[in-house]
């Protein structure tokens, strides 16, 4: 595992961009494995700046994202199809017929999910996965649980996460109750992972992810056991990893 320090949002942003463009740029046809949230954002915006610019080409790229809301279409403005196609792809040149996400309104959720194990297989896997983390150690909607789970599966969201989300819809009843996710196993069959972590409040969950105990009470610290992830960590994210961390 290896931790690359930055200096803040920003300077994580452009490090974690680094080496997705990298990748790119060396596999033209690379699998990337997309992720949501507020942490990736930033990644997504240099990656823009350098498309526009000539530098990186996404035209032959496939993409798999970690997850979306079951039960959202893709045009409701909180689904991560929307947020993907406002953020990126409606940005740049991925072709669209290469875009995956899960499909929110299939409600058949078994079908769904074999349909996208199916899909990622049949891309010959994912190259670079890229993931944010929860306050708890969450990856895609992998929560703390008693065991890691495996492929793509259905997941109840949480109260608090429906509670915390409830602000983005018309009422609490909106509040979409489950979503599909990748597994924590189909994230650990990527071939490299790119984990970005940013601020203060990750503090705590970065030293349990990353220098605690692998458990899936904490679904991150699987990692550790990966043999290509770099963590991309801002001062602030790092500041309870004393010199844990060189
Ligand atoms: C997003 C996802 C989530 C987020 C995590 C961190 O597709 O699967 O696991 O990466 O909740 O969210 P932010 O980046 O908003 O702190």
């Amino acid at each position: 595992m290896k931790i690359i320090r930055a200096k803040d949002y920003n300077d994580m942003s452009r490090k974690a961009a680094n080496i997705i463009s990298a990748q790119v740029i060396l596999k033209p046809d690379s699998v990337l494995g997309l992720a949501t949230g507020s942490s990736p954002i930033g990644i997504y915006e240099q990656l823009i700046k350098w498309y526009n610019k000539g530098d990186v080409d996404f035209g032959a790229c496939t993409t798999f994202n970690l997850d979306e809301y079951r039960g959202l279409t893709a045009d409701h403005d909180q689904s991560y199809h929307y947020f993907m196609h406002k953020n990126f792809f409606g940005r740049v040149n991925v072709p669209k017929e290469r875009i995956n996400l899960p499909d929110g309104a299939q409600m058949d959720a078994e079908k769904e999910c074999q349909r996208y194990d199916t899909a990622i297989r049949a891309a010959g896997g994912i190259d670079l996965q890229l993931l944010g983390m929860g306050l708890n150690g969450h990856i895609g909607f992998n929560e703390p649980a008693e065991y890691f789970s495996k492929g793509t599966h259905c997941v109840d969201l949480t109260e608090s996460t429906i509670e915390a989300n409830k602000r983005f819809f018309a009422s609490a009843d909106d509040v979409p109750r489950q979503a599909y996710t990748m597994g924590v196993q189909t994230i650990m069959l990527a071939r490299r992972i790119v984990i970005v972590v940013s601020g203060e409040n990750k503090a705590e969950v970065v030293r349990e992810a990353f220098f605690g105990p692998v458990t899936p009470r904490v679904p991150a610290s699987i990692l550790q056991l990966h043999t290509d992830v770099s963590v991309v960590a801002d001062e602030a994210a790092l500041s309870l990893c004393g010199d844990l961390v060189p």
